[in-house]
Parts: C-alpha cells; sequence; structure tokens
C-alpha cells in the first residue's frame, strides 16, 4: 500500500462521530448488499440515510446498480446500518477505501457484518438464482500480496497477523440453514466457497477452470477485503452470494455473462434473500454493553 493510501484511526473516528451526531440510531448489525441487491436497505424502518457524497472522508461508488446510500433503521427490532452500494478494487480505489466503511462500523458499535454480493456459479451442481451461503473464500488479490491490511499495523483494530480460519462464523451459518430448512428455500440454497478475482473483465475459460479446480464454488469482484478487515477488527461474519450466472468452462460453450444480466437475477431473487436475511438478522443475540 501507498502511503498516501494509509487511514488513520483519527479519520475513521471522526466519520463514526459524524454519523453518531446526524442519527440516534446506534447499530448493532452491519449488511453490506452487492450488485442488484440494495433493496435489502428499503426494508429498514424509520430509517436514516446519507449519500455517500455526504459523509466526511467517504469513497464514492460509481458501478451502476448501487444507490450509494449508507441508511440506518430497524429490521425485526434490531438497528442495522446498511450500505446500498459497495466500492470494489476495479474501480479504482486502493482497499483501504473499499474497507473504511468497516472499521466505522467497528466504531459505530456494530458487532456483525452481514456481506451480500453477485457472483458467478463454478460449481456443477448450482443453478442461476441459487443462493450460496459463503463458507470460506478464497481471496486471489490477497494472496498475490494486494490487501486491506498491508502498511502499519494499527493495535487499536486488531493484531499484525489476524487468523482467518473459521471467519465466516459457523454459528451463523447454522442458523442461515436452519432458516432455509424452515422456509423452504432448501433446495435452491448451497454452501460453499467464494473466490474473489479483482476484475472488472469476467473469466476466461482457462481461468474459471483453474479457480474451480482451486476449490472455488463461486466467483466475485468483491466481498473479501470487507470480510478481512471486519474479522481483524474483530466482528462476527456472515456472507450470502447470488449466483447471478454459470462462469463458462467449456470450449464449446457460447454463452456469455454481462452485467445487465447479474443484475436482473438480483432482482428475481431480491424478495428471497431479504427475507432471509432479516430472520437472520431478527435472531442475532445482541450484546448491549455498548462501549460509547
Ligand atoms: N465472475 C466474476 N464476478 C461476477 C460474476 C462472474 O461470473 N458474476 C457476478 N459477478
Amino acid at each position: 500500500m501507498h502511503s498516501k493510501d494509509q487511514i488513520c484511526y483519527d479519520e475513521y473516528q471522526r466519520t463514526a462521530d459524524w454519523l453518531l451526531s446526524q442519527t440516534r440510531h446506534r447499530p448493532n448489525v452491519a449488511i453490506i448488499c452487492g450488485s442488484g441487491l440494495g433493496m435489502l436497505a428499503e426494508a429498514l424502518k424509520c430509517q436514516d440515510s446519507f449519500s455517500y457524497a455526504d459523509i466526511p472522508n467517504f469513497p464514492q461508488s460509481t458501478v451502476q446498480g448501487h444507490a450509494s446510500r449508507l441508511v440506518f433503521g430497524e429490521l425485526r427490532g434490531k438497528t442495522c446500518v446498511c450500505m446500498q452500494g459497495r466500492f470494489h478494487m476495479y474501480e479504482g480505489h486502493p482497499l483501504s477505501k473499499v474497507t473504511f466503511p468497516v472499521r466505522v462500523f467497528k466504531l459505530l458499535g456494530v458487532q456483525t457484518l452481514v456481506v451480500t454480493n453477485a457472483a458467478g456459479s463454478l460449481a456443477d451442481s448450482y443453478s442461476t438464482g441459487d443462493i450460496m451461503i459463503i463458507k470460506d473464500h478464497i481471496n486471489m488479490p490477497g494472496l498475490a500480496g494486494i490487501n486491506p491490511l498491508n502498511g502499519p499495523n494499527d493495535e487499536k483494530f486488531g493484531p499484525r497477523f489476524p487468523p482467518m480460519s473459521g471467519v465466516y462464523d459457523k454459528d451463523l451459518r447454522k442458523m442461515a440453514l436452519d432458516i432455509c430448512k424452515s422456509l423452504g428455500y432448501s433446495q435452491f440454497v448451497q454452501e460453499g466457497v467464494y473466490c474473489m478475482v479483482g476484475g472488472p473483465n469476467f473469466e476466461t475459460i482457462a481461468e474459471a477452470r483453474f479457480l474451480h479446480k482451486l476449490g472455488a464454488d463461486a466467483v466475485g469482484m468483491s466481498t473479501a477485503p470487507e470480510v478481512l478487515t471486519a474479522s481483524h477488527c474483530g466482528l462476527r461474519v456472515f456472507g450470502l452470494s447470488l449466483i447471478t450466472n454459470k462462469v463458462v468452462k467449456d470450449y464449446e460453450d457460447q454463452e456469455k455473462v454481462d452485467h445487465a444480466g447479474v443484475l436482473g437475477v438480483g432482482l428475481m431473487r431480491s424478495e428471497t434473500l431479504q427475507t432471509l436475511v432479516t430472520e437472520l438478522v431478527s435472531r442475532l443475540e445482541i450484546n448491549n454493553n455498548r462501549v460509547e
């Protein structure tokens, strides 16, 4: 990371203090909405919303399908803050900016991070429209040394060498699977490994085959930086991928993925995803010993 990309503790704190001065909500849960999945935020009651452009230090999102708002409100009695639109590496943001909101959430008192994304499937048993509970991830940019935790470590957030085994909370995954069973979702819900690539291009056939052989079930262009930053500062993490397309792994296959198709599947399954996240959030145990 270039030193100019380094963000100091006071900057996160200033943004958190500004938000706390603008809303009476004190969120315990943060939700990051992926491409075409921003309607989750619409379900929040008693909303206070802030355009990213108005929040001190916040980056700006440039991708179609993202509304660029931070929305505070109640979801079945749990106070949440919801990102309608996230930041991606391929937009040119340094990862310190991509993950900036996560540390702000920590300073707001958030304990649990829920991430959603759109992803292409590599697993042969998956279909378009499936929901994948993320069991683990492969962070391709991270393995290549592109990591939001690069640079001097701030112990106020977490340790220099954070473990990443068990980063997607096992109890939350179990709870989500139970909810899916009781809602009758089981036939289109999977649990699998998400692979993050840098994008913005979709994968070549050789790359898709390579990632599949590595053990990835789905591939997308986000999530890993936010998740590892959240885990580093002690947040519990739960993640869902909406399978918006099958990744082409066969040279005889004529299909081509495009962004409009990705957004369309998001719309198709948006209500289902919203129901699942709402049910999960409503069952979260909140530790109310907030450090103000
Ligand atoms: N590849 C990478 N990112 C994606 C895809 C894909 O096929 N679909 C949605 N996001």
